[in-house]
């Protein structure tokens, strides 16, 4: 299981291992077209192509994607629709150049309110890249991080009834180990676009020391070069967990 930033400090690079993003601004880079909100999603799969590859070509390990909350289902029916209908048209479109590059694709969340279609499509896409290693493209997808603590709750208790008898001996690995991620490192670097600084929602257990990069700049203009002023944002900072910087010197760590 990955190492826990609250338990140990984890090993650090000048490049993230792990890169979470929240890819906002698709509706208001659209609409500041008047184009209708729908082609900035369209628009937004462009820009996930691009990251996907600049990751792979800097080594980066993680990719997490955040494209479908728990709460956008509060969206317009259409818009909803339509995010559904790109999300299994580039799984049908993508899996072969995903192979190519050595991406292995996973999805996350709570996959029991998609379509039959769409299930049997995510589970055909993840076993046909199951064998690549060179970078894993997570998609969240009605997704949600109380959703996935809850999850983890319920799984681990019950398959450790004992544990709710005696609530004491639980310890984080214990809850851990059931999150819809637990086999990928915390991520080092979160990233939304589109202006707002929050988090909502997304990996609340495992951004515990993730650093956070927010940029005005809408998703469908978010590239390769707006991928390396992240990345060299994130190089510069000096990752603590807890520690103080004179700590940090004596030791000659990043
Ligand atoms: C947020 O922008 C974006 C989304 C809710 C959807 C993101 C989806 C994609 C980029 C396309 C599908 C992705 C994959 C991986 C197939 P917003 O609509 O909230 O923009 P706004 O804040 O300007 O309204």
């Amino acid at each position: 299981m990955a190492i826990s930033s609250t338990q140990a400090v984890p090993d650090t690079d000048a490049v993230p291992r792990h890169v979470a993003i929240i890819m906002d601004g698709n509706g208001r880079w659209a609409t500041s077209r008047h184009l209708p909100r729908t082609a900035g999603h369209v628009k937004g799969v462009q820009a996930v192509r691009r990251v996907v590859e600049a990751c792979g070509r800097r080594g980066v390990r993680y990719l997490t994607l955040f494209a479908f909350s728990s709460e956008n289902w509060r969206r317009p029916a259409e818009e909803v629709s339509l995010l559904m209908r790109l999300f299994v048209q580039t799984l049908e479109r993508e899996v072969d150049k995903l192979n190519e590059q050595g991406v292995r694709l996973h999805v996350v969340g709570d996959m029991s309110r998609f379509e039959p279609r769409l299930q049997a499509l995510i589970a055909d896409a993840q076993a046909r890249t199951a064998h690549n290693d060179r970078l894993h493209l997570t998609v969240a997808a009605n997704y949600g991080g109380r959703w996935d603590i809850l999850q983890a709750t319920r799984a681990m208790l019950s398959q450790n009834p004992n544990l709710g008898r005696d609530p004491q001996c639980i310890d984080e690995a214990h809850l851990a180990q059931h999150l819809s991620m637990a086999w990928a490192p915390e991520p080092d670097l979160y990233i939304r676009t589109g202006g707002e600084q929050r988090i909502s929602n997304f990996l609340i257990w495992q951004l515990a020391y993730t650093e956070l990069y927010f940029t005005d700049q809408y998703w469908p203009d978010f590239g390769a070069a707006e991928l390396d002023t992240a990345f060299d944002w994130y190089s510069n900072r000096e990752r603590r967990f807890g520690r103080t910087s004179a700590q940090l010197r004596d030791a000659g760590a990043r």
